[in-house]
């Protein structure tokens, strides 16, 4: 009980871990939250401090998922689902000790997880986003749809504990995305300059 605790206690501060954050202070002196659309995620750290920043927050956000969700594989810990665990880091990515309890949109630590726990959904989930981003050039409007997507495969494939967990993710998901959907509405969403989207 004791150890599982304490894993529990570490994937939530590995999803803590603001990598936006520091590696907007590390490395270029801005704080990134207040830059851009202020989210943490590698979308805004892309738009602001382009593409090696923003796939490096990608890569680290990603992984923060990937390694809380492979913790009770790598210790033997079988009580308990590994999906929990990747809450854990989504919690702490979402909620972070690092950052006032604030945090970012859950897309990448999300699909971190799926990529332990379903490598097969990953890769749908992965085509899907890339692709939506190509038709919409929005990533906020392909993180929606994706999850939204994601959802009803998982309940369709009968896979109740990561369909309800999709449900709520997906719920919270919308919810963090609530600037973006207002901005979506009135047509002035940020847009990546990708796909067949994309208007200057
Ligand atoms: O991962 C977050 C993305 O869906 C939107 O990011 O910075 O455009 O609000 P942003």
């Amino acid at each position: 009980v004791l150890k599982l605790g304490l894993l529990l206690v570490i994937a939530y501060l590995l999803g803590a871990i603001p990598n936006g954050v520091w590696i907007g202070k590390l490395f270029f002196h801005t704080d990134i939250r207040q830059a851009g659309s202020g989210n943490i995620g590698t979308t805004n750290t892309y738009r602001v401090f382009g593409p090696v920043a923003g796939t490096a927050v990608l890569v680290l956000d990603l992984a923060k998922g990937t390694v809380a969700t492979l913790l009770p594989l790598w210790f033997g810990i079988t009580t308990v689902n590994p999906l929990v665990f990747g809450l854990m880091a989504i919690i702490g990515h979402t909620f972070s000790v690092f950052d006032h309890f604030k945090g970012g949109k859950a897309v990448a630590t999300s699909a971190g997880m799926l990529l332990v726990y379903n490598p097969v959904l990953f890769v749908v989930a992965s085509l899907l986003f890339v692709s939506l981003i190509y038709l919409t050039s929005m990533v906020s409007l392909a993180s929606m749809i994706s999850f939204t997507i994601i959802t009803i495969i998982s309940f369709a494939i009968q896979d109740w504990l990561l369909a309800v967990l999709a449900l709520a993710l997906t719920v919270f998901v919308y919810y963090r995305h609530r600037e973006n959907i207002k901005r979506i509405a009135n047509g002035t969403e940020n847009m990546v300059p990708f796909g067949i989207g994309y208007k200057r």
